[in-house]
């Protein structure tokens, strides 16, 4: 049956960042059903999720309230507009996200996916500013390597030369500081005698071009896609206090650390810093369904108000789904999960055991460097010219062994749901260590 299924997804269908002529040859994994940290493909064999399913299941896979809430609301109403009108839901998560988020973030945006709250994200940057009159701002800062989403507006604050080169032409790069990548120090640092040397860069662009700048957007304590580039909180403070200095609007994009990743609810709370504008999506439906949020403070809110200088300050951005009623019913069963399952503190001992466990991979590998921090680590391989080809043989064999993972050039790394329990861990790791004894 999975052959005759691989022939027609072949035939049929369009696979993101994929390329075609290996994914045709290949006995690609077609899942069929989930639950807790278990994929299932066709005929039955189970995959660990080490990934969590492209970082949005933090909660697992099939948990009961999260399934009850979709069907409970999608009998009620499933859809109804939010411009110009409201439904309870909405208003209840708005409000949730409200108290949960950092400091005096306040006011939600909602959003379909995590490009588009990226993209509303920067859009309200630039209109804050021109709503109280400095039109002149309309640049952006982002990181060397960071990613937030593939729309022509989220490429130009992360964009990557070797997957958006064609689209050159039509995106307006951001001005991009060093990324602060631990582990392959662009200032030959080790930890110990780092004094976050890395920020210099970001320092100067900003003192350089303040005047012109409407936001800085960073991927808070984690690069995720550039390789699971985890960096110190001290980056993020000295970042806050940066944006303070010269008044610039600091987004934090949230959509793959937010919800726990970092051992606590925010990435921002870890580093103890408040954004001006934080983004979150993935984990805040329990990767259940897409929907993301921009999430404001009162004074860029408040910006967006009429006044009396005939100019109109609305807000003209919509998303379709953004904040449809099923999504947020979601949304709130997932938080709730989160609080009431005391999901982040059961996590604590799977932190540690995650960490030694990174650790132990990375002695075995050799030449590497590895890194860990709340439920995510990572060992990035050395070897220039072999790393990403033995990194892609490790991630192959695990998959015949029963782990899922999606290879990232050198970067072996590990982000399984939150609620993955110990025993389930340990057996990550066993699979791990084999591969990579048969890889050797
Ligand atoms: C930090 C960050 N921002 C934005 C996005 C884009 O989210 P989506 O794939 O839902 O558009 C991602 C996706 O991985 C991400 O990691």
């Amino acid at each position: 049956m999975d052959n005759d299924l691989r022939k027609r997804d072949v035939e049929y269908m369009w696979h993101p960042c994929t390329e075609i002529n290996t994914f045709e040859q290949m006995q690609f994994p077609i899942i069929e059903s989930a639950k807790g940290a278990y994929l299932f493909e066709v005929g039955g064999r189970a995959l660990l999720d080490g990934i969590a399913s492209w970082w949005c299941v933090n909660l697992g896979h099939g948990h009961p309230k999260l399934i009850e809430a979709i069907q409970r609301q999608a009998s009620v109403l499933q859809h109804s507009i939010i411009g110009g009108m409201s439904h309870p839901n909405a208003i209840e998560l708005a409000e949730k996200l409200a108290q949960i988020t950092p400091g005096n973030l306040k006011h939600s945006f909602f959003c379909g996916d995590g490009a588009s709250a990226v993209e509303s994200a920067l859009k309200i940057a630039v209109q804050y500013w021109a709503n109280i009159g400095q039109q002149d701002r309309s640049r952006f800062v982002g990181l060397e390597e960071g990613y937030h989403g593939d729309t022509l507006g989220a490429m130009g604050v992360g964009y990557v030369d070797a997957f958006h080169r064609d689209y050159k032409d039509v995106v307006r790069p951001a001005y991009r500081a060093s990324s602060p990548h631990c582990a392959q120090c662009p200032c030959n640092k080790q930890p110990k005698s780092c004094n976050i040397e890395c920020f210099e860069s970001m320092r100067q662009i900003v003192k350089e071009h303040h005047k012109e700048i409407a936001t800085v957007i960073v991927e808070p304590l984690c690069q995720g896609a550039a390789g699971v580039r985890i960096y110190p909180e001290e980056y993020l403070q000295r970042l806050r206090a940066l944006c303070d200095k010269y008044g610039l609007i600091l987004i934090a994009d949230e959509i793959a650390v937010g919800f726990g990743r970092t051992g606590y609810m925010f990435a921002c709370e870890r580093a103890g810093i408040v954004p001006d504008i934080m983004t979150v999506g993935k984990g805040l439906t329990g990767g259940y369904m897409p929907m993301s949020a921009v999430i404001a403070t009162d004074k860029i809110y408040n910006s967006f108000r009429n006044n009396d200088d005939n100019r109109d300050n609305t807000f003209y951005h919509s998303h379709t789904f953004g904040g449809n009623p099923i999504i947020t019913a979601l949304a709130l069963a997932a938080i709730d999960v989160y609080e009431n399952e005391y999901v982040l503190e059961k996590c604590q001992p799977r932190i540690e055991q995650l960490s030694v466990g990174m650790h132990e991979l990375g002695q075995m590998l050799g030449d590497s460097n590895t890194l860990a921090m709340g439920m995510m680590g990572v060992v990035e391989i050395n070897d220039v010219s072999g790393g990403a080809d033995r990194a892609a043989r490790i991630v192959k064999k695990a998959y015949e062994i029963g782990l899922f993972l999606r290879p990232r050039g050198r970067a072996l790394y590990l982000w399984p749901p939150l609620t993955i329990t110990q025993e389930e861990l340990a057996q990550v790791f066993a699979i791990l260590k084999t591969a990579i004894e048969q890889t050797a």
